[in-house]
């Protein structure tokens, strides 16, 4: 009788222990998924397939395991695939903190970014951009501030001037390096980009101040990534100390600006946003000036650190690629009479070059993927996309899927001689959230490669370091090289 009891008991026990794993396993999709299919079961509607995970974390863990642990982030969503067909292009989950729908098509991905009435975007860390910045604005304020930012940085005359800003750092950086013998590409590149955007930025030269503004924004790169929690001690909060402190560093080279006796115009960034007039002759405010410096900055120069780290590292893996870059740069140079520096315009004629930078960028997958969020219920294919749930345009898998580039972990500048499938390069993203930096990215490297290709020789310390993909694509010793002048 006592062990038929303790049998009864013991079943009960594993009853309630698997009924409350279930419940804890499938807990994301009986509160997010569960409502919104039966709201949308009477119009023949349902959510992509998909699995949304335990509370608190959702996904979290999965996309770790694959990005951190296994180092093959593209085995997250060929691992959906496997398991839950196509859902024509989309999977339900919850990551970042939110229900969120993965968009991993060409198709999905243009839905998305195109269609503005029903996706916005919105900065988690809005307070650090500041609430007039390029991307935290939207609609017609976003329109007439993206003309200026795009007149400042993005067009053929700023491009000219930065181009000639530039180079006296990076030749004398190169040299540098060159004596020093070995490097870590990723520590070196970062000074001397964060010099030349100082330079062109607001006319900074070398010197405390710009240590100190080094300084802040690296504080402020921390809380972007970290959870916006606002007291003493987090990192959150110290990037917000340190977003003040920016501000009046940059407001005081305003104010400077404007009593200053010297009305020969400056051709920096900050003077260009300071005098630049809309159609209607309005000028920015102060507040818009110094916002979208800061945004400017935040998506200017990570990402450009990085991609001229890949420069490095591709073209050390690629000696052919390099030889042919050789030839292209050492006629551009002939052909010019003493002058140090590449120009603009002879960059523009450097055809292959401009190849090699699209297959350093493509592969480089420095945004691995950007958020929107549906405004309303988006309807797909007989799929909802639901109002208030994130969709994480998934771009680093357009540039990685076989069906869009042949071999596409192969590194080949000759694959853009054809112009790639419809929508598959989105590594500046698309629509009006276009990567508003995208031909200054490129100048940048171009320059890079020009210097390189002329003048320098250099192999990898460690050809087989480990690669990491969080937060960014960066192998784990940061391109570390021996460089040498020919
Ligand atoms: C290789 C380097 C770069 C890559 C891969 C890159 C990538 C991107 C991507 C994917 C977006 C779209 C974000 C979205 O849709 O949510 C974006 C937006 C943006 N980028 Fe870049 N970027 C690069 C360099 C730059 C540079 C050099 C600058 C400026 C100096 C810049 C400034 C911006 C700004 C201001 C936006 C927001 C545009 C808007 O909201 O209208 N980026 N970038």
């Amino acid at each position: 009788m006592e062990e038929t009891s303790l049998s009864v008991v013991m079943a009960i026990g594993i009853g309630i222990a698997t009924l409350g794993w279930c419940i804890l396993w499938w807990w994301n999709d009986i509160r997010y998924a569960l409502p919104v299919n039966l709201r949308c079961a009477r119009g023949g509607m349902r959510l992509p397939p998909g699995y949304m995970g335990i509370p608190f974390f959702g996904e979290m863990l999965t996309f770790i395991w694959y990005f951190k642990f296994l180092g093959r982030p593209d085995e997250y969503i060929d691992s959906k695939r496997r398991k839950f067909g196509d859902g024509a292009g989309m999977f339900r989950t919850h990551m970042f903190g939110s229900p969120a729908i993965i968009a991993y098509t060409p198709q999905i991905n243009k839905l998305a970014l195109t269609s503005d009435e029903y996706f916005y975007q919105q900065w988690p860390s809005f307070q650090l951009m500041g609430s007039t910045s390029l991307v935290a604005v939207h609609g017609d304020a976003h329109n007439r501030l993206r003309a200026f930012v795009i007149r400042a940085v993005n067009q053929p005359n700023p491009l000219r001037q930065i181009a000639e800003m530039v180079q006296p750092r990076i030749i004398f950086s190169l040299d540098l390096w060159a004596q020093k013998g070995t490097i870590s590409v990723y520590d070196e590149v970062k000074k001397v980009t964060f010099e030349n955007i100082g330079k062109y930025f607001a006319g900074f030269e070398p010197g405390p101040r710009l240590d100190t503004l080094a300084q802040l924004f690296k504080d402020m790169v921390c809380g972007f990534r970290a959870y916006p929690l606002n007291f003493p001690g987090t990192a959150f909060h110290r990037a917000l100390q340190s977003r003040k402190k920016v501000s009046m560093i940059f407001q005081e080279e305003m104010e400077r600006r404007k009593k200053s006796e010297d009305k020969v115009a400056k051709k920096d960034l900050l003077e260009g946003l300071m005098r630049m007039e809309d159609e209607e002759g309005k000028q920015l405010r102060d507040v818009e000036v110094l916002d979208n410096i800061v945004s400017l900055v935040v998506g200017g120069y990570e990402s450009t650190v990085l991609a001229l780290m890949w420069t490095f590292y591709f073209l050390a893996k690629n000696p052919h690629v390099l030889k042919r870059l050789r030839e292209e740069h050492t006629n551009i140079k002939r052909q010019r009479q003493n002058e140090e520096f590449i120009t603009y315009d002879e960059i523009l004629k450097c055809t292959y070059t401009s190849k090699v930078v699209e297959e350093i960028i493509r592969m480089a997958n420095i945004s691995a993927f950007v958020f929107r969020t549906a405004s309303q219920d988006v309807e797909y294919n007989g799929y909802v996309i639901p109002k208030g749930w994130k969709v994480i345009c998934w771009l680093r898998y357009l540039h990685t899927n076989p069906e869009h580039y042949e071999s596409p972990m192969c590194f080949n500048p000759d694959r853009w001689d054809e112009p790639p499938k419809p929508g598959t390069n989105l590594v500046f993203g698309r629509g009006s959230r276009l990567c508003a930096g995208n031909m200054l990215a490129q100048l940048q490297l171009s320059i890079m490669i020009h210097h390189l290709a002329i003048g320098y020789r250099w192999e990898l310390v460690n050809p087989d370091s480990k690669m990491l993909f969080l937060p960014h694509p960066k192998p784990e010793d940061g391109v570390e090289i021996n460089v040498f002048k020919i």
